[in-house]
């Protein structure tokens, strides 16, 4: 199954031996783990938040750094962007320790960016390259993985049920990362090495991009420009309901959102070196097909 379902209903452990084994080698396999009965409470106060107009109209997503504690993409300020903020502070931080006591070798997983996903998705105005309802995996021109670092991220719909019984984030996932990849790595042109040199020292990106990078980046926009792909390639479609959560590798398996609105998402990074089987990382099959080093 592509989606692994876990029936637990807390956001800690402890968690069975059995439990932890099989969430870490799904993961890793290219499955979704999926959290049906673990809803992510808001409080009645925050209930305000299920608002469209939360975000500052530009940016799609608001987002945290729980480092600095800042918030950006929001319209809120004041005490009600305070509250916002601490209910994606409280979001976040659950889902780290979430993350930390069900995926048994993953203590040094490392928390990024929170995100809170306010406006629906179906029917927004998008360019090609950033219109997530297109099969892609996640890469991002900005921030450089370097040496394969993976990209694992926890989502929560947070939405309420409609009286139709809508509310859903639908998804669909796509074939294995190894097949697209074997179709859309040997398209892709070597990139010009002065470029990212020069991408860091302008600050476009936060460190040098690798070769690594770059490939993630071509295969993201070759996926998302091949109108025939996303047409014929493996589509199955996934449904998550409001109160359910679920964590995945994006970095690694194709999926588009087609449609939802209150999602919050929390993204972690997490070194290839520290996986139970680092040969089922993108860095990893992608050197194996090109036969050369990426890092
Ligand atoms: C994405 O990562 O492509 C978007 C996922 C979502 O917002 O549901
Ligand atoms: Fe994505």
């Amino acid at each position: 199954m592509i989606r692994e379902e876990f029936d637990i209903t807390a956001w800690h452990g402890p968690f069975e031996f059995e439990t932890r084994a099989r969430a870490q080698i799904a993961l890793e396999h290219g499955h979704l783990l999926y959290f049906p009965k673990m809803p992510f409470q808001l409080s009645n106060s925050e209930t305000e938040f299920l608002d469209g107009g939360l975000t500052d109209g530009k940016a799609k997503n608001i987002s945290l750094d729980h480092t600095s504690g800042k918030l950006q993409g929001t319209s809120a300020t004041g005490e009600r962007a305070q509250r916002l903020a601490a209910m994606m502070e409280r979001f976040g931080a659950g889902a780290t320790r979430l993350v930390k006591d069900l995926l048994p070798n993953y203590s040094k997983v490392e928390r990024a960016r929170t995100s809170y996903r306010p406006v629906e998705v179906e029917g927004r105005v998008y360019s090609v390259i950033s219109d997530d309802r297109l099969l892609h995996v996640d890469a991002f021109p900005s921030r450089p993985m370097r040496n394969g670092k993976r990209i694992l991220r926890f989502f929560a719909n947070v939405a309420s049920l409609s009286p139709d019984g809508g509310g859903s984030r639908q998804w669909e996932v796509g074939e294995p990362f190894a097949d697209f990849a074997a179709k859309f790595a040997p398209r892709v042109k070597p990139h010009f090495p002065g470029k990212s040199w020069a991408y860091d020292k302008l600050g476009v990106t936060r460190g040098k991009r690798s070769a690594y990078d770059e490939m993630m980046l071509s295969l993201h926009d070759a996926a998302k420009r091949d109108t025939n792909y996303q047409k014929t390639a493996p589509h199955t479609p996934l449904e998550f309901p409001p109160g359910s959560c679920w964590l995945v590798y994006t970095d690694q398996v194709l999926h588009a959102a087609l449609k939802g609105e209150f999602a919050l998402e929390q993204t972690f990074h997490f070194d290839v070196a520290q996986m139970g089987e680092p040969d089922t990382a993108p860095i990893r099959v992608l050197e194996k097909i090109t036969g050369k080093g990426l890092a």
